[in-house]
């Protein structure tokens, strides 16, 4: 059984902070589940980390779609949230809607996640009441960077940080299951997190929110473009790969791979009649 929204909830209810990675395809989503975390985002952070964009931007709906359907091929256990492309939930509610439907129906997502707070309201309404879990998104919201003049902590003024109060109750009023918080100032992050019922998810938003989520590229190493404020290092994949590819190319290169391990034997009578009468 996949962990539900309201175990989710619970888990708040309880102070049970929540984990929440990316993944992006079935090997990754199927080692993500089974090390224990609860709640998986195919983030559209793949077109930076595994499709060499500059920018979430050009990420398309089907891009989305078949890396979701991968992830979710490869868990079980884990609540999965497709997120939802720039451009694909802004034109009108019914176009919302259809995107929406194409991560459950398609994808085989259990959620989706859209950015942005009282201006999306609206559209988290009208996803929640087709049965559709929504995943709210505010702060740096990376669909809107040109529009937020960069990468930067969101929420450092008075005006900001009230108006980032009121996106996550109008996400809550909306319906929504659960609010990420990127590169929001700590102690806003915990206010909002106190006033809110449900699970905020925190990224670079400080150790009050119920959960945190990291992009599973960062937290690995093998992103190795840059590495972000927020992100910890857990290990240094991109190290251990180079390594490796580089001792095969050795090996390779002076015959000492493949040897007999690797290798397929046959009778070596039919090898000696080929060889003799070809
Ligand atoms: O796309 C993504 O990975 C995200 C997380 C950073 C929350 O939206």
């Amino acid at each position: 059984m996949r962990v539900t929204i309201g175990e989710l909830k619970e888990m708040k209810q309880r102070g049970e902070r929540i984990p929440m990675l990316t993944a992006y395809d079935y090997s990754t989503a199927k080692l993500v589940d089974e090390a224990g975390v609860p709640l998986i985002l195919v983030g559209d952070s793949l077109g930076m980390v595994v499709l060499g964009y500059e920018s979430t931007i050009p990420v398309t709906m089907d891009e989305m779609i078949h890396h979701t359907k991968a992830v979710v091929r490869g868990t079980e256990r884990a609540l999965v949230v497709g997120d939802m492309p720039f451009m694909t939930y802004h034109t009108s509610v019914d176009d919302a809607l259809r995107n929406a439907a194409r991560f459950i129906q398609e994808g085989g997502s259990q959620a989706v996640k859209l950015e942005g707070g009282e201006t999306v309201a609206e559209k988290v309404k009208r996803i929640v009441e087709c049965g559709i879990p929504v995943q709210g998104h505010i702060g740096l919201t990376p669909q809107s960077v040109h529009q937020l003049g960069g990468f930067k902590v969101v929420g450092k003024t008075p005006e900001v940080a009230v108006r980032l109060l009121n996106d996550a109750k109008a996400l809550e009023q909306a319906g929504a299951f659960s609010i990420v918080l990127e590169a929001v100032p700590a102690p806003l992050s915990k206010l909002i997190t106190e006033r809110v019922s449900v699970p905020t998810i925190g990224i670079g938003a400080g150790p009050d929110c119920d959960g945190q989520v990291q992009v599973v590229s960062d937290l690995l190493g093998l992103f190795t473009d840059f590495v972000p404020k927020h992100a910890k290092q857990y290990a240094k994949l991109a190290d251990i790969i180079k390594t490796s590819v580089s001792d095969y190319v050795s090996e390779v290169q002076a015959g000492s791979f493949p040897t007999a391990k690797q290798s397929y034997t046959m009778d070596e009578k039919i090898i000696d009649e080929l060889a003799r009468s070809a």
